[in-house]
Parts: structure tokens; C-alpha cells; sequence
């Protein structure tokens, strides 16, 4: 598909068909291309939860707003990030490098989240809203739509999932068979009001 229209024809589906099934090797692929996302030195705070059991997809519908999204999408996925992932053992983000260059690279990730709590959470949000639109823009490319959501009560779900004090929820991606059109778009900003060229 071509890559504009990618772009043009993402948009976030209310309803999906339940009873298409994505095969493992399409889901696969999704995430392979998914963590090619950029991360600030490289450190992939993002953790994906597929939500296959039918009960639990219930259950996250329940704190959702009953939103239909969460038990029809073919593939229902948790983004969450690590708060820690910065300090847990760096060298690994690099291990294709050599040993001078992920010393480097160590040293330099201490220095840049150490004491910043602000910092540290903000990374695992951009890092995973990063690995969120590129999931949807290669669903579309294979043929699927998705819908992000973050209508969701964030520590009750943390609590269904048991995710330790240092997993975060950030949103949910639901991918699948469209059954009915998004509305048209809500209307974009116009230009002028969202880029400033500063001459
Ligand atoms: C972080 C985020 C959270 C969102 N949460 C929801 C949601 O819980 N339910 C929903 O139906 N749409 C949700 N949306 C979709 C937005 O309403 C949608 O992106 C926006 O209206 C623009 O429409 P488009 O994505 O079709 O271009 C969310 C979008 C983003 C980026």
C-alpha cells in the first residue's frame, strides 16, 4: 500500500469484526516492525501484553466504558513501559556494539535519567506511543484497522494484570476487521496554528 495513503486511511475504528482471527504469523510480523520504533538510546521501555483470554478481554471491558473495542479487535494489545528500564543493566540496548561504545553508552544513561523521575516516565510514554503508531500504520499496511485507547481506569487495570510498581500502563492498540467507518475526521488545526517556523 502506498505509504500516504497508510497515513490518510488510519483511523481509529469503534467497531470490529469478532470473529476474524489474525494468524501468529501476521501477528508476528506486526511486532517485528513494531520494536524497529525509535527509543532514546535505544532503550525499548515498551512491554506488550496480548490479551487472548476471553474472560480477561471481558473483565478489561469492564473498565473500559464498556468500550466494544476491547473484546471484538482481533488483537487486543496492553502497551505498558518500565520506569527502570534505564538502569537496568544499559549495556544490553547495546549489545551489538562494541564493548567501549556500550560502556559508553552505560555511563551516558545513568547520567541522563539518574534522579529524574519526570524524565524516566515521560521516556516510557514517548517510547511506547512511538512502538503504538507504528503498529497501526503496518496493521493498515496488512490489511487491518486499530484503534488507540487509553479510556481506561489505569490502576485497575495494573491490578487485573499485576504489573509491578514499575510497569506502567500507557495505552491500549486494538487491530482488526473494520465493520463500520470511523466518523469523518473531527477537522485538523489548521497549519499555521501548529507549526511555527522560526526564521
Ligand atoms: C492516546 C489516545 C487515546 C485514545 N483513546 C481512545 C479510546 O479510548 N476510545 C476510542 O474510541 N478512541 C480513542 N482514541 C482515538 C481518538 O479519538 C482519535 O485518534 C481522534 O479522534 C482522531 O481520529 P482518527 O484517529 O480517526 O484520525 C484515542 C487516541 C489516542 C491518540
Amino acid at each position: 500500500m502506498d505509504f500516504k495513503k497508510i497515513v490518510q486511511e488510519r483511523r481509529s475504528i469503534k467497531y470490529f469484526d469478532a470473529n476474524h482471527k489474525m494468524t501468529k504469523d501476521e501477528i508476528n510480523e506486526l511486532f517485528k516492525m513494531t520494536v524497529l520504533s525509535p527509543t532514546a538510546f535505544n532503550i525499548q521501555h515498551w512491554r506488550f501484553d496480548v490479551i487472548e483470554n476471553k474472560e480477561l478481554r471481558e473483565q478489561i471491558k469492564k473498565i473500559s466504558f464498556n468500550q466494544s473495542q476491547v473484546t471484538d479487535a482481533s488483537l487486543l494489545v496492553v502497551i505498558s513501559g518500565d520506569l527502570d528500564a534505564w538502569k537496568k543493566n544499559p549495556r544490553k540496548y547495546w549489545k551489538n556494539a562494541d564493548e567501549n561504545v556500550q560502556k559508553m553508552m552505560e555511563s551516558m544513561i545513568t547520567n541522563f535519567y539518574i534522579n529524574k523521575k519526570e524524565m524516566q516516565r515521560d521516556e516510557v510514554m514517548r517510547s511506547c506511543s512511538m512502538a503504538a503508531m507504528t503498529m497501526m500504520l503496518c496493521a493498515k499496511n496488512m490489511g487491518y484497522d486499530s484503534c488507540p485507547m487509553d479510556g481506561f481506569d489505569f490502576p485497575e487495570l495494573s491490578k487485573l494484570l499485576n504489573f509491578p510498581k514499575n510497569q506502567i500502563p500507557v495505552m491500549f492498540v486494538a487491530i482488526g476487521k473494520k465493520l463500520q467507518d470511523a466518523w469523518p475526521r473531527g477537522g485538523q488545526l489548521h497549519l499555521n496554528q501548529v507549526v511555527n517556523f522560526r526564521e
